[in-house]
């Protein structure tokens, strides 16, 4: 077994540089490989995946996860395991073996279906491997925002407490009360995997009233999870403290959240995107930030990716920020791990995999086109 030399010792994308020497370290182990189907990986991830692959076949780390890198090496490979890696045309076209790719994570906007399909090659994602994960950072977010430890932190340092006198007096220079979450509001745009564990945490843990838009969820199954089904967006807008964005990127879905949505939420309410960039129009929130239109924003998400650091939303203090970690959880990394390397196993030892993106063009892997 090989494992390809890597030109950056460092990893790309959000996994850990724990997780990049341990998979370094299982790739490297001397295993026995039980069929000649040969797996890349564009990025590192967690160990368990990388175990259960390399217990039926060989398996490689790409050395960096550059289009130009992919489509240089594909041309050998059965199977693709991606992370953040765009699949373009360009890998499909040149993945002449190639039968299935397997995205670790549930977004989809950097997965070319139509080509792949086109291709005939499957497509498989790890739905809700994430969602405690990215359900936890999005609640987190909004806690933070609405007790307002930021700012309160800020005059603990700025030494505003520390001189004598009453804790009311004291309490009174801080010129704000922070909010508590019970009886409040929060609408889910979006109430898929992630939305259903954040109204469950917010409704059964917080007595938040959990309000949610999704034309594709019934109202039953919402209320199953605690959600009050709404047939539109702007209905929400004026109801709710806390707009907490659930949706994948789509061209139905880019600007979702614009000037005009902001216009008709309370000034009080705050806004969470751990969704993807773009969903939320940047610009808009950044005004509507500054004037007062609406109190905070949790952002986990940018347009572009890495964003840029001028961003106006970077000079804002009403504004909380991760740079996309909020599936890189230790759990959810092992979920997606496992769960992409069980999509793999599943079709190239015979079966069909649970979680395919274009059913339609499946075939047993003894029938497949590109056997290889
Ligand atoms: N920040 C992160 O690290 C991170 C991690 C995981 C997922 N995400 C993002 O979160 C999104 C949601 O993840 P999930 O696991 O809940 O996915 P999911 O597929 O379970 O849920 C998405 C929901 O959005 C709904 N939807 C689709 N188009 C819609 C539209 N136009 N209007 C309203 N609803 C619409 C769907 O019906 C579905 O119920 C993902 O697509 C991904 O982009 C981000």
């Amino acid at each position: 077994m090989e494992i390809l030399p890597r030109r950056n010792q460092k990893c790309r994308s959000n996994g850990t540089a724990a997780i990049l020497e341990k998979s370094n370290d299982l790739l490297s182990g001397r295993v026995e490989v039980k069929t000649l189907y040969k797996v890349l990986l564009t990025e590192p991830i967690d160990p368990i995946g990388v175990k259960l692959l390399k217990e039926h076949f060989t398996v490689d780390l790409a050395p960096d996860p550059k289009e130009e890198t992919i489509v240089s090496l594909i041309g050998d490979y059965d199977a693709l395991v991606i992370r953040a890696t765009k699949l373009t045309e360009n890998i499909l076209d040149a993945g002449k073996k190639l039968k299935i790719v397997s995205r670790h994570g549930v977004g989809q906007d950097n997965l070319d279906i139509p080509a792949a399909t086109h291709h005939k090659v499957l497509l498989t994602t790890t739905p809700g491997a994430n969602a405690h994960s990215v359900a936890e950072h999005a609640v987190g977010m909004a806690i933070v925002l609405m007790k307002r430890y930021g700012e309160a932190e800020k005059l603990l340092r700025d030494g505003t407490f520390n001189q004598p006198g009453s804790l009311t007096g004291l309490l009174s220079k801080i010129g704000f009360v922070n909010e508590v979450l019970e009886g409040k509001t929060i609408a889910l745009v979006g109430t898929g995997a992630i939305a259903k564990r954040v109204a469950e945490i917010c409704h059964v843990g917080f007595g938040m009233n959990v309000i949610g838009y999704d034309p594709y969820v019934s109202a039953e199954v919402m209320a199953e999870h605690g959600i009050k089904k709404y047939e539109t967006v702007e209905e929400m807008l004026p109801l709710c403290d806390v707009l907490s964005v659930h949706v994948p990127k789509t061209p139905a879905t880019e600007n979702m959240i614009n000037k005009d949505s902001f216009a008709k939420m309370r000034r009080n309410a705050v806004i969470i995107n751990t969704s993807r960039g773009g969903i939320v129009n940047e610009a808009d929130l950044a005004q509507a930030l500054c004037s007062g239109q609406i109190a905070g924003a949790g952002l986990d998400v940018f347009s572009p990716e890495p964003p840029l650091l001028d961003n106006p939303l970077f000079s804002l203090e009403n504004v909380i920020m991760t740079p996309h970690i909020a599936a890189a959880s230790d759990g959810a990394m092992y979920n997606m791990s496992k769960c992409a390397a069980e999509n793999i196993l599943e079709y190239l030892e015979g079966g069909k995999p649970r979680f395919l993106l274009n059913p339609e063009i499946y075939v047993p892997v003894s029938e497949h086109p590109r056997r290889g």
